[in-house]
């Protein structure tokens, strides 16, 4: 990466060390309901991940580390790695508390191949990891590059429409372009466990449609098994959502008119 995008890097993991400790004590992320036994993964990635006890996964953009922990408690052999250092402390201090084996680096996603030894069975990223990352094409080729042959690549996201909107703005505005290649600053008061916390959050991301997403992948050598679309999400993390019966959660504008989340998992042959 250029001196541009590693100025981006730099206001973003700023940013990141701080949401850590705002989310490690939130609700949101509900870190003693963790402790005690709670999963922190939803149904869609437990049941479209499939059997992966006994494998070895890397988990990018890991946060905080509960769902690649969540993985070790299945029985899987996890590596999760982050840009932030906070987080990666965080994420370390848990595992050890709960007495748990995976092993955890601090990396921007485009430094793993030097960070990371080995290749792995299941390559693992979920819920908001894209939007940071300005080339998915070298991210494409850097997943490939983490797998054995035969492994899997799984990824759940937000779909590209929710990042059309403003969230910004009450009630959200349908403002960016899907296709928008250039960088989106944005400079908020909150984070999304927190909306009234102490922080100032500075954050440069880009939009990736769902085409670019597979594309990337496809490039990349890897043989996508399904692309699925979701029309609801297990996070209230964005102004104006409400609850469905199922207790995952829709849009109160725009309801069920496009779907909230994307998942991918794309094979290495
Ligand atoms: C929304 S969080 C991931 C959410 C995760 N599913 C969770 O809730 O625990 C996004 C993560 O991406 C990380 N990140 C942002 N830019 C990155 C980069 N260039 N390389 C590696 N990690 C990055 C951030 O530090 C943050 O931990």
């Amino acid at each position: 990466m250029d001196n541009i995008h590693d100025s981006y890097f730099k206001v973003n993991k700023e940013t990141w060390d701080k949401k850590v400790s705002i989310h490690t004590k939130s609700e949101f992320y509900d870190v003693e309901g963790f402790k005690k036994g709670k999963t922190s993964l939803n149904s869609y990635e437990i049941k479209e991940m499939g059997e992966i006890q006994g494998k070895s996964l890397l988990h990018l953009q890991c946060h905080f580390g509960q769902d690649t922990l969540s993985w070790s408690r299945l029985g899987v052999k996890c590596t999760g790695i982050d840009l932030s250092s906070e987080g990666i402390k965080q994420a370390k201090l848990l595992n050890d508390e709960l007495g748990l084996d995976a092993t955890f680096i601090e990396s921007n996603l485009y430094d793993v191949p030097k960070n990371v030894e080995g290749i792995f069975d299941v390559v693992f990223a979920s819920y908001g990891v894209i939007g940071w990352l300005p080339d998915l094409i070298t991210w494409g080729e850097i997943i490939a590059s983490k797998l054995k042959s035969g492994g899997t690549f799984y990824l759940i996201e937000f779909h590209p429409i929710v990042w059309m909107f403003d969230f910004l703005q009450t009630p959200p505005k349908l403002t960016y372009p899907y296709l928008k290649s250039e960088v989106i600053y944005d400079e908020y008061k909150g984070t999304y466990t927190n909306n009234d916390a102490d922080i100032i959050s500075k954050e440069y991301g880009w939009n990736h449609g769902l085409g670019e997403v597979v594309s990337a992948l496809t490039k990349a050598g890897l043989h996508i098994e399904f692309l699925h679309e979701h029309e609801k999400s297990p996070y209230n993390c964005f102004p104006n959502m409400e609850q469905t019966d199922d207790g995952m959660f829709l849009f109160q504008e725009h309801k069920r008119m496009f779907p909230l989340l994307f998942s991918v998992k794309a094979t290495k042959k």
